[in-house]
């Protein structure tokens, strides 16, 4: 059995890598060869968001790296979309998987459909039903042409079966990105990142920021800006800049105001030191999706800087609360977070560190 994983950006690296590992295992234990194929888009291409992160979740080297880079939506997808046909006429893969909601997901499961190459798609069903996001145009296609649809919480089948799609198709495994955390966190959590960026244990705020809904627009942007600086004469934060957001600071001169905060600013963290960061935090302030699920298993209090989640079980089940955009907003959760006080987040089903051994087991049955 052949079997093509594809990696773009860097919240698919942590879902791949439980991903490869357990399919080498179900495989073994079956006495079944299988022949795993990684790809990287270089949809991302930073060190510090791609190369580092390979090394520290031991993930294979690419075996095939496409360089697309960065560009719009339509010569991102575009590029990596041609890149790639050529990679499946030569592999002819049996079975190809795609994570999450990037535009090479969506780049890949196209090609992949049009040449009748069976499609899984890891972390399906997820919807915030704002289709400005393009990730919510990734996730609605993607879906629709796969062939597995393993989902990560009960809303993602509902969302699913809305849409047309057999319920023979999902399978509800759990998450595969806590898989990774779980694996992790303890070696994580004790590497003192945080105190040799000079924050003591639980007296300071982590946050992260890179929508391009909340980061693109320079006057949405200075008052998120202005509410973090007022945040952070309650409770300092570390802040590690998206490329994308640290241009788009720069560009607004906001950088400066920002150097004469209580707000370290740092480059984005490896995964370790970012989940040492986040263990040890008193909240985190974030519009990523993924940040919002890690939270909810390490237990620290969540606001989320957006007017939709595409993962309600973090708030119904975890540390999460939906502030939405606007500054008076977030700062009431800031001030009243329920979780402040005593964090006792309920696990969400199947969020066990054995997603992946799901799926490896029923794609290999
Ligand atoms: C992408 C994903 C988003 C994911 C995020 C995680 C899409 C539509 N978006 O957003 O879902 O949450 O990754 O980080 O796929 N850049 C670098 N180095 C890099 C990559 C990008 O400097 O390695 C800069 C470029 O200037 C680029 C900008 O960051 O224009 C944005 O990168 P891009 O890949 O377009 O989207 P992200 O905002 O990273």
């Amino acid at each position: 059995m052949k079997v093509l994983h594809v990696v773009g950006a860097r919240p698919n690296l942590m879902k791949v890598a439980p991903l490869i590992e357990s399919m080498a295992a179900e495989a073994a234990a079956q006495r079944r060869s299988i022949e795993q194929i990684l790809v990287h888009t270089g949809q991302h291409y930073s060190p510090e968001l791609s190369k580092l992160l390979f090394d520290e979740l031991g993930l294979p080297k690419p075996d095939i790296n496409l360089n697309v880079g960065s560009g719009s939506h339509g010569a991102q997808t575009g590029r990596v979309m041609i890149a790639f046909e050529e990679v499946l006429k030569e592999q002819r893969p049996d079975l190809m998987l795609v994570v999450g909601d990037v535009n090479s997901t969506i780049a890949c499961a196209l090609d992949a459909a049009k040449m009748g190459i069976p499609i899984v798609h890891v972390e399906a069903g997820l919807r915030s039903f704002d289709r400005s996001m393009p990730e919510e145009i990734n996730r609605i296609l993607t879906d629709q042409i796969s062939d597995w649809l393993f989902t990560t919480e009960k809303s993602a089948r509902d969302n699913l079966l809305r849409e047309g799609i057999e319920d023979r198709r999902i399978h509800f495994v759990g998450n595969v990105m806590i898989d990774t955390l779980l694996k992790h966190r303890d070696a994580a959590v004790l590497r003192g990142t945080h105190r040799r960026l000079g924050l003591v244990d639980k007296a300071y705020g982590v946050v992260t920021l890179h929508r391009p809904s909340n980061v693109d627009d320079p006057c949405g942007l200075r008052s998120i800006v202005s509410l973090l600086v007022k945040v952070s004469h309650d409770l300092p934060l570390l802040w590690p800049l998206h490329p994308r957001t640290k241009s788009q600071l720069e560009r607004s001169g906001l950088n400066t105001s920002l150097s004469r905060s209580n707000i370290t600013l740092v480059d984005p963290l490896g995964y370790l030191d970012f989940i040492c960061c986040t263990a040890n935090a008193r909240m985190v302030l974030t519009d990523s999706g993924g940040v919002q699920e890690e939270t909810t298993i390490l237990g620290v209090p969540c606001i989320t800087m957006r007017d939709n989640t595409e993962r309600p079980v973090t708030v119904t089940h975890g540390t999460n609360v939906l502030a939405g955009t606007h500054p008076d907003a977030i700062w009431q959760a800031f001030k009243n977070h329920p979780h402040a006080a005593q964090s006792i987040p309920m696990t969400p089903k199947f969020w066990d560190g054995k997603a992946a051994e799901r799926i490896a087991k029923i794609l290999l049955n």
